[in-house]
């Protein structure tokens, strides 16, 4: 008999080699270590019957047809993950989903509908400044706009994609019609510790966070830090400082707020010089749009306060956002009685941390299931789910898929 939680263990393993040298994973979309994961993905897709293909936006798409003129169940998740992140994060979603095919497949099931596993490049948003792209693609979201941006490098998001193989002009064409579509189904790493706490191997996931992120530049003014007299200086470090501080006390000081600076540079980032320029990330998620968008205001009016008292230029930018969005509510009940057939109690709980499924909620009902995670930890090399959970969730998931 198939032990599928190991065969999950090994599929992850050979993803994980597809990183960048270091601790953990570090896996950026349109790059080589992207191609490679696209090649073990394309063999494990089709070792489980499935015709493969490549879309415009990079996502990696599985296709098994139903009986004529179904409709398509969508399942996945991305590829890529943070810098020195973890090997379940995002691509477990893809693993887990093809198993339950193959399983599927292996115990000669009918399915009652066509579904596709779609494996999406950039979901993190670690290497432009954006997130969702192929999935964005998918729902009909996908703004041209962003295929501008820069990478730290300097170079386009159109670019990388256009080395990559790909035509970004064709994106427009990869939005789905809603009649065509039953739903989209993401499994991922819980990223949390309740499903630990609880002593549930897999949840249902009730709703995922909303989020915005901004960009804040502060410019003062550089000179000698040994002869420049303290009184009137313009140090941009010390206005940031203060930025960080007010981001950190927002996330203390309000209910169901996260807010975090987890990006910083300093120019010229010597001992020996005042600083002159530092650029901050100031990103703020809550279930409550209402919350989130407050403390983005907050912000911004408090970085206008500080450029007023410390005599600096300081331009803040909202560069992302996107709304809290619950999942739908009979997809979950179909998503938690095939988890109960399983075993599981179809535990709910909500996700602070964003997925491609948060893009779907656009197009189609959306549902999650979560996979218990190692000391809730995650965006870490430490991440972990171990092979008797996983192994439930491809049970899960096959029940699901062939509810429909
Ligand atoms: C992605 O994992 C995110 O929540 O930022
Ligand atoms: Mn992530
Ligand atoms: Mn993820």
């Amino acid at each position: 008999m198939t032990d599928w939680g190991h065969r999950a263990v090994s599929l992850l393993e050979k993803l994980a080699d597809c990183s960048e040298s270091g601790p953990g994973v570090t896996r950026l979309p349109y790059t080589p270590e992207h191609r490679a994961a696209l090649d073990v993905l394309r063999a494990a897709m089709e070792g489980a019957g499935l015709a493969v293909s490549l879309d415009a936006a990079g996502t990696l798409v599985g296709r098994r047809e139903g009986p004529p003129g179904s409709k398509c169940l969508l399942v996945g998740s991305h590829q890529d993950s943070v810098r020195q992140g973890g090997a379940y994060d995002g691509i477990m979603g893809v693993v887990l989903p093809i198993l339950a095919l193959e399983k599927l497949q292996d115990e000669g099931a009918n399915l009652p509908c066509t579904i596709e596993i779609l494996a999406f490049a950039d979901e993190e948003g670690v290497r432009f400044p954006t997130a969702l792209t192929g999935s964005r693609a998918v729902a009909g979201t996908f703004d041209p706009s962003v295929l501008d941006m820069r990478d730290s490098q300097g170079g386009t998001l159109r670019d990388a994609m256009v080395s990559f193989g790909l035509d970004p002009d064709q994106i427009a064409e990869l939005s789905r019609d809603q009649a065509d579509v039953l739903g989209f189904l993401e499994a991922h790493i819980e990223q949390g510790p309740l499903l630990e706490e609880e002593d549930e191997a897999i949840g249902i996931v009730t709703a995922i966070c909303g989020i915005e992120r901004h960009q804040i530049v502060v410019t003062g003014e550089t000179g000698h830090a040994g002869t420049l007299p303290m009184a009137g200086r313009r140090d941009a470090l010390v206005g940031a400082a203060a930025i960080v501080s007010e981001v950190d006390r927002l996330g203390q000081t309000t209910t169901d707020l996260r807010a975090t600076v987890g990006a910083l540079s300093v120019e010229p980032n010597v001992v020996n010089a005042v600083p002159q320029m530092v650029k901050l990330s100031a990103e703020f998620r809550s279930p409550s749009d209402e919350t989130r968008l407050n403390a983005g205001q907050a912000i911004h009016d408090f970085a206008q306060a500080m450029a007023a008292k410390r005599n600096l230029k300081i331009e803040a930018t909202k560069t992302y956002s996107q709304m809290a969005q619950p999942c739908d509510i009979n997809m979950s009940n179909r998503l938690t009685e095939a988890a109960q057939k399983v075993g599981a109690s179809g535990l709910k709980l909500p996700s602070g941390a964003t997925h491609d499924a948060s893009a779907f909620a656009d197009l189609c009902p959306i549902a999650m299931l979560f996979v218990r995670c190692r000391d809730g930890v995650s965006h870490k090399p430490e991440e972990y789910a171990s092979p008797k959970d996983m192994d439930l969730a491809i049970s899960a998931l096959s029940q699901f898929l062939k509810s429909f």
